[in-house]
């Protein structure tokens, strides 16, 4: 039996506080809204306040306080149910069933695992880092001062996601608590043609006008505005810069400058530089310290097995039914842990196991649909993370490819292990033959096979004549069938009989 589906939103979870936790309303901060000098110091007060709701708890996320990131929008068997508060425990916990065979059902789960989809229901892992750079902007506006944070972490640990989440709650506590918001400004430097457009950016949003700046570069203009009192903008302003490695590897001047705008006198910048390598605070570090311009670092560490199951169950949860065995999101959370702990190669791979799965589908009559197993994710895993001799197969020419082939038909149904260049070469035009693509000679052949041997691909014995060289395969069969799946060409070379 289904259970109740929630009209309004479930309980958070310990991780997602309520709304007022996290950011309390001006009323509840006892700010009075017709005085806006009023209202920021009684905010402040409130703010400052020991007994301060916000961040009461390290683990609490800065954002869950928004309607639009608490818990999912559906959650099953919540114990404030009406049904639930009748019937107590009789009441099965049981989910409808996934009907993968509905279009609208199959695309939603899809959405649900897709990487550009941002997850309706928050983020979860990464409170810690979101709680540090929250309140690190939240210290810059209180105290109206500039300031720099420099976030890294390898590709796919939640950073872009992360700050622009931190972004959203900066303005709504800020707003709650009766401050001017900051103004806001996001950067990708992938898009930069070249890597002091960033300065042109930044001025573009004060609106200089052309002719007051003179002959001055963009950067001079941003530094000449920044170090008086009457050119300074007053409101802050929260800049992102993504995919900052851009700007590191071209040109470290000015990364530098960029970073020295939050320390002249009168700038209201808050700089939140995200880049992917870890290793670059290191090489870059130094030098802004010397500068005496150190900005805050925080890194992402690598998802965590038990974190990458956790976000993707967490993603399904704005779905009704379950969609995957258990096991095999457990599976795809230790391979993709073990091997970078990269959040989008696991989304990618759940998508892949569900396309698997769909098409699986077509050629089943089941009505029953079943849901996406173990095995359906061992074949997606095995798709990314094919091992590295499956990649160099794939990068051989044509004719070496087919060699193989005809080594694989050779080996694949006998129990022998050897077989001769000859008897090779016959597999060989056979393969030719059946797909029409002329043979090469047997010089030609002969010397193809010695490149593989060089290549640890079947290794050559020696004899005065060349077709009775003896050979033998050095990798797995395996790895050939494996490399050419999906191919039709190939798999028709493979499907040539035995010699
Ligand atoms: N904590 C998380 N919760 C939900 N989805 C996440 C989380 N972390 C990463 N993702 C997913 O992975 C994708 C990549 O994250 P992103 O923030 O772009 O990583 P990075 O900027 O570190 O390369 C996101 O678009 C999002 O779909
Ligand atoms: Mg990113």
């Amino acid at each position: 039996m289904p259970t109740l589906r929630s009209a309004t939103l479930s309980p958070a979870p310990a991780a997602t506080p309520s709304p007022t936790a996290v950011t309390p309303s001006p009323a509840a901060a006892g700010t009075t809204p017709s005085s806006a000098a009023k209202r920021r110091m009684t905010a402040r007060r409130a703010a400052d306040s020991p007994d301060s709701p916000q961040f009461a708890s390290p683990h609490k996320s800065p954002l869950a306080g928004s309607g639009h990131f608490g818990a999912p929008k559906m959650l099953s068997g919540s114990p404030k149910s009406s049904r639930k508060r009748l019937y107590g425990d009789l009441v099965p916990a049981e989910r409808p069933k996934w009907n993968p065979r509905d279009p609208a059902q199959m695309q939603a789960v899809k959405e649900a695992l897709h990487v550009a989809t941002t997850p309706s229901c928050g983020l979860v892992c990464r409170d810690d880092e979101q709680r540090r750079v929250f309140e690190f902007c939240k210290a810059c506006v209180q105290q109206e001062r500039a300031g720099s944070l420099y976030v890294c972490g390898c590709p796919g640990t939640g950073k872009t996601l992360s700050i622009s989440k931190v972004k959203q709650s900066v303005s709504r506590w800020a707003d709650e608590m009766g401050m001017e918001t900051p103004d806001d400004l996001s950067i990708n430097c992938t898009n930069l043609g070249n890597t002091s457009d960033i300065f042109g950016k930044i001025l573009e949003k004060f609106q200089v006008r052309k002719k007051a700046s003179g002959k001055l570069s963009p950067l001079q203009q941003l530094q000449r505005m920044f170090s008086h009192k009457e050119s300074a903008p007053r409101r802050m302003l929260l800049v992102v810069v993504d995919e900052m490695d851009y700007l590191i590897t071209r040109d470290r001047a000015v990364l530098h400058d960029l970073f020295m705008l939050t320390t002249l006198q009168f700038s209201r910048c808050i700089l939140i530089g995200i880049a992917n390598a870890v290793d670059l605070a290191d090489r870059f570090l130094p030098k802004l310290e010397s500068l005496n311009c150190k900005p805050l670092v925080i890194t992402f560490r690598a998802y965590s097995k038990d974190q990458i199951s956790n976000i993707i169950n967490h993603r399904l949860k704005v779905l009704e039914y379950d969609v995957f065995e258990p096991m095999a999101i457990e599976f795809c959370a230790r391979k993709v842990a073990a091997a970078t702990g990269d959040m989008r190669k696991a989304l990618g791979v759940c998508r892949s196991a569900v396309e698997i799965f769909e098409s699986g589908l077509q050629d089943s009559s089941d009505k029953g649909a079943g849901v996406v197993t173990f095995d359906h994710m061992d074949i997606a895993l095995s798709k990314v993370f094919k091992p590295a001799v499956v990649n160099n197969i794939l990068c051989l020419p044509q004719h070496q490819q087919m060699v193989l082939c005809a080594l694989a038909n050779t080996f694949q149904h006998s129990r022998k292990k050897a077989t001769t260049l000859g008897e090779l070469n016959k597999s060989y035009i056979e393969i030719c033959r059946s797909t029409q693509v002329p043979a090469v000679g047997m010089l030609e052949f002969s010397n193809m096979c010695m490149i593989l041997s060089d290549q640890g691909y079947l290794k050559l014995g020696q004899s005065k004549e060349d077709k009775l060289r003896r050979v033998t395969l050095q990798i797995d069969i395996s790895d050939i069938t494996f490399a050419f799946k999906g191919s039709r060409f190939f798999e028709k070379c493979l499907e040539q009989p035995k010699f």
